[in-house]
Parts: structure tokens; sequence; C-alpha cells
């Protein structure tokens, strides 16, 4: 039974103490998040296992890319478990290494040495080592706009891997227009743009949340003729038409602080994960908060983390045994952690 399962996780978390931390990122189901140390958005998180350096075993609760990063963050003492290996993220999987070394050969072939590389977190390490070998640094949807600014002050162009939204959002904020970006298609290996190459500002990968893509045009439409008081806030991982009709976008975290900002009464269609929708809807029972999709929408991946998995991981930690690790190898790591540390040096 369910308590059953949170008594056995309670257990283990007591037998393991301080040597255990469970951070949890804010599209967890409630069944996890009621037992994580920490929870947070993906900056966050990164931010707090870099800090702590007294855990032996971070269960990271969350997708693997998330798990990955917090790897590279922390000493050689320290153990990062997934509790279900096939939590990963489509996004991620969207940008290979092969793909983006190809990428690189082609476009630095036509736009020789102008360009820096970005990418989001949600990307694998061996992703990140790349970019941070060719000058460039990690990003997540909380300051992305710093780290787009931050590369225009070091290269003319900047390629934007893997979401193809985000970048293109944050480029769009910060002045650039839609005909200075050209999408780069890692399926084709071609360059997706009509106009004079010369013009190209940011290339922008061609991967996308399946989350967040269903976020639509329509569904802001449909809450504008029949809620027309509600307010539409987003995640910037919807497509740029989304979000020029929303009223305000940001990352999982802003999402939170808006809504606990919000004077009681207000009413809100929230374009993110619905794990995070619902939480929302539960903790702010003076607000009217719906999904901006009534069908709601859940992260698969995110939501493979569940009761039994924490359960079986906990207990082979508090056993000795170690399974489900997470462990980047040290050369990936190396470059991989430079280009995390140009972030968290400006975050
Ligand atoms: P943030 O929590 O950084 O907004 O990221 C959202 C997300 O999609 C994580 O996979
Ligand atoms: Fe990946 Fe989207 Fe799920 Fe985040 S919500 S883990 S970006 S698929």
């Amino acid at each position: 039974s369910t308590e059953e399962l949170e008594g056995r996780v309670r257990a283990a978390k007591e037998a393991l103490g301080s040597k255990l931390f469970i951070p949890g990122h804010h599209y967890q189901k409630d069944e996890i998040i009621q037992f994580a140390d920490a929870t947070g958005d993906s900056l966050q998180l990164a931010q707090l296992c870099e800090k702590n350096e007294e855990a032996e075993h971070i269960v990271f609760c969350g997708v693997h890319f998330m798990a990955e990063t917090a790897d590279i963050l922390t000493t050689k003492n320290q153990t990062v478990y997934l509790p279900d290996m096939r939590a990963g993220c489509s996004m991620a999987d969207m940008a290979d290494i092969y793909q983006t070394e190809r990428a690189w050969e082609k476009l630095t072939a036509i736009f020789g040495e102008t360009i820096l590389p970005l990418t989001y977190v949600n990307s694998t390490a061996a992703i990140k080592s790349f970019v941070g070998e060719n000058g460039g640094a990690t990003v997540t949807s909380s300051n992305a706009e710093e780290m787009v600014r931050w590369a225009f002050e070091q290269k003319e162009r900047i390629l934007f891997l893997p979401d193809q939204h985000l970048g293109r959002n944050t480029a769009y904020n910060l002045g650039v227009g839609l005909d200075e970006m050209a999408v780069w298609n890692p399926i084709t290996d071609e360059l997706e743009y009509d106009g004079p190459v010369g013009k190209v500002k940011v290339l922008l990968w061609k991967g996308h949340c399946s989350v967040h893509e269903n976020f639509t045009v329509k569904n802001i439409e449909d809450i504008r003729s029949n809620h027309p008081e509600m307010k539409v806030l987003v995640h910037p991982e919807c497509s740029r038409e989304v979000v020029a009709l929303s009223d305000l976008n940001g990352s999982t975290s802003y999402i939170i602080k808006v809504i606990e900002n919000a004077e009681p009464g207000t009413a809100w269609a929230i374009g993110t994960e619905m794990n995070l929708v619902n939480r929302l809807i539960q903790d702010h029972p003076d607000k009217h908060i719906v999904s901006l999709n009534p069908h709601m929408c859940p992260c698969l991946t995110m939501n493979r983390i569940d009761l039994p998995h924490l359960v079986w991981c906990l207990e082979t930690i508090a056993d000795g045994e170690k399974h489900n690790v997470i462990s980047v190898d040290d050369k990936t790591a190396e470059f991989a952690k430079l280009a995390l540390d140009r972030m968290l040096e400006l975050s």
C-alpha cells in the first residue's frame, strides 16, 4: 500500500540521515516531492548539489540530464543515483554528440570562427562538454537572457542547443529579429533559412519539449474568449507564437513565484507540466488556476520516478549497494564542468 511504501521511505531516510540528499524537480509527483530535502528549478537544483559537500548519496528525483549535472558538480566521494534509469528527457534526446560535431563542422565551414555554442542544461553531458571545450556555456530557463547576452559579448553568432523555442524566445526578447534566426536540422544536416547567411545571428537547434509543444495558440484563444479575466502564464519552452500571446513567461520557479505573489481571486491559465500545475491548484485555493491545455500535460519521463522506485533506490543504498548510479567519465566531466561553471559564475 501507499502507506507501507511511505513508511519504508521514512525508515530509509532516517537510517541514512545526513549522508543522504534528495533533490526534487518541480515537475515530480507529489508522492515524491513530499520526501524531497529540497525542491527547485534546474538552476537551483544544480546550485544546491554544488553546495552540498556533506551528502555521500544524492538520490536525484528528476531526469537523467539533471542527475548527470549533479554528478559533474559534486565531489568524487559523492554518488548520484537516479531512481529509474528510464527517466530521460525527449528534448535532450533530440541532440546527440555525433549530430553536434557534424553540425559544428558544417556551420564553422559557413560562418568561420564567429559562433559561440550555448546549450540548455536539458542536454547530455557529452554536449555540455563539447560546448565547454568550444568556449561556450550552459543556460537554464531562468538565466537564458543573461547567458545569451554574455555569448554575444564573445562572438557575433550563437548556436543554441537543443531547444529551438527557448533559444528563439530568449533571442527575440534581446532584440534579435526572427529573420536573423536560422534553424539547424540535425536529421537532414541542413540549415533551414531563406535569407542571406551573413544576416544570421542565432542558429537554433531543431529540438523541442514534447510536453510544452502541447500548449497552442488555439488554447490561448479559447481562454481569451471564454475567460477574458484570466492571465496566461507559460514556460519559455513553449513556441514563440504561444509565448507572444501569453501575459507572462518564465522558468518553473518564476511560475511558482508569480502565483504565490498573485492577489486572491485572480485567475490563471498555466502552460507547463501537469504535476506543477496541479500542485499550484492545490496550494492556492484562493486563486482560480487551470491548465492552459485542458487535457493537462504530463512529462512521461519525469513521472517514471515514483514511490516504488524511490523505496527501492533508498533501500538498496541503506543496504550498502550501488545501483542506478549516474557517473560521467572524467574527460567529459572536465569540459562539461567548464560550461556549467561559466553559467554558475554569472547566475
Ligand atoms: P526549469 O525548472 O529550469 O524551468 O526547467 C523546466 C524543464 O523542462 C525541466 O526539464
Ligand atoms: Fe524534458 Fe520537457 Fe520533460 Fe522537461 S518537461 S524533462 S524538457 S520532456
